[in-house]
């Protein structure tokens, strides 16, 4: 079953950019693309655990501010050493101005 949680609103992510967003004891990223479509995922890099929100967009990548470690923030896939194990997505959909994330 899904479980759609607001996140942000639309204009609180600029485009080339991510912003952090906590719940439920849960860290999360939500993402602006150059394309202006939304992205999700874990918020914290799977390396050493840093908050990828400290880190920087470029094109569809995010790279991690402690070791420079690289994913895909569409697909979550790790794009090289020193990371080496994907982030969870989750779904997105924008309503209303607001963006949404499944947390199922
Ligand atoms: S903590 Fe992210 S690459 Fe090391």
């Amino acid at each position: 079953m899904s479980q759609w949680v607001e996140a942000c609103a639309v204009d609180d992510v600029e485009e080339e950019d991510l912003i952090r967003f906590d719940h439920d004891g849960r860290t999360f990223a939500i993402y602006r693309s150059p394309d202006d479509e939304f992205y999700a995922t874990d918020g914290l890099c799977t390396h050493e655990h840093v908050h990828l929100a400290d880190g920087l967009v470029m094109d569809h990548i995010i790279e991690c501010p402690k070791h420079n470690g690289r994913f895909d923030y569409r697909t979550g896939e790790a794009k090289g050493a020193p990371v080496c194990v994907n982030l969870r997505t989750y779904p997105v959909k924008v309503e209303a101005g607001r963006v949404l994330i499944d947390l199922s």
